[in-house]
């Protein structure tokens, strides 16, 4: 067993510990200055390409429904604002700091897959529930899982002992990776996108996501991406690791002012909505 001291330890002697893209850390510099413009918003992203077309790509797809084309990303700085701008660079580019490969018995495609379809159910149970936040949800969907990499990378033994008890017991990762390596995936993205000074709705969402009910300051956002993480296992997009599906902590009802036979009547149409929108897989992966 691990304890968090020696994990960060460990981290902290890492030399290749996955940083964030440069062009995140420019926007996020830039939209904390209050008197930075679309144009020099725009001139950073445009400076690298990859991330240019996704933006674009991404804000064009019915999942997105803006009803006019959106042709330049001086026009998506505009209509989306700083802080989405800002968002949807990471939501994007959160996937080039572990790769997309295959690692042994974690197969990081498919994690992605888990991760983006949280994004998407996370956003779109905002919509549904009137919850400003939807934008918000999606990158913190696809973060929320974010230790579970640290684990694969720099943990390996560890983590692969959690995998296959998680298999022979059909547990939930969460509790296996708490039981043999002591600490979860939770805590490790805690402490990874702390370091990386992600905005604090980010932070706590990594850490809560299997805990809404613990005393935090963005209830409705880890709420959110509780539900969404939950629903992405029922609908089998992807896989995470777990063998069993967690339950909804009833805590989220009252945060989102909704109750248990609501959700079920949405997850049918939420469903539907993630088989229109596959293209967003394609996208971002
Ligand atoms: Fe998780
Ligand atoms: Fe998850």
């Amino acid at each position: 067993m691990l304890e968090m001291k020696q994990i960060i330890r460990t981290l902290e002697g890492v030399t290749d510990l996955p940083t964030l893209p440069t062009v995140y850390s420019k926007v996020s510099f830039l939209v904390n200055d209050s008197r930075t413009t679309a144009a020099q918003v725009t001139k950073v992203i445009e400076t690298d390409q990859a991330i240019t077309s996704k933006i674009l790509r991404l804000v064009n797809s019915s999942f997105f429904g803006f009803s006019r084309r959106i042709s330049s990303i001086h026009q998506a700085v505009i209509l989306l604002g700083f802080n989405t701008i800002r968002n949807t660079v990471l939501s994007v580019s959160a996937f080039k700091m572990f790769g997309t490969g295959s690692n042994g018995m974690f197969d990081l495609k498919n994690f992605w897959k888990h991760s983006i379809a949280t994004g998407m159910l996370s956003k779109i149970l905002g919509q549904y529930l009137e919850i400003d936040m939807d934008e918000e949800a999606f990158t913190a969907g696809i973060l929320h899982d974010i230790g579970k990499l640290v684990l694969n990378k720099y943990f390996p033994v560890e983590f692969e002992k959690a995998l296959k008890k998680t298999q022979q017991e059909k547990l939930v990762l969460f509790d296996a990776e708490r039981q043999v390596i002591g600490v979860s995936h939770a805590k490790i993205g805690e402490y990874l996108v702390d370091r990386w000074n992600l905005p604090y709705g980010l932070v706590e969402t990594i850490a809560l996501h299997h805990t809404p009910g613990v005393l935090r300051s963005s209830p409705k956002l880890v709420s959110l991406v509780h539900v969404g993480n939950i629903f992405a296992r029922e609908m089998q997009l992807g896989f995470n690791g777990d063998f069993r599906i967690p339950e909804i902590d009833p805590f989220v009802y009252e945060e989102l002012e909704t109750t248990e036979d609501e959700l079920n009547g949405y997850y049918m149409r939420m469903k539907e909505e993630i088989d229109k929108n596959m293209e967003i897989f394609n996208i971002l992966i």
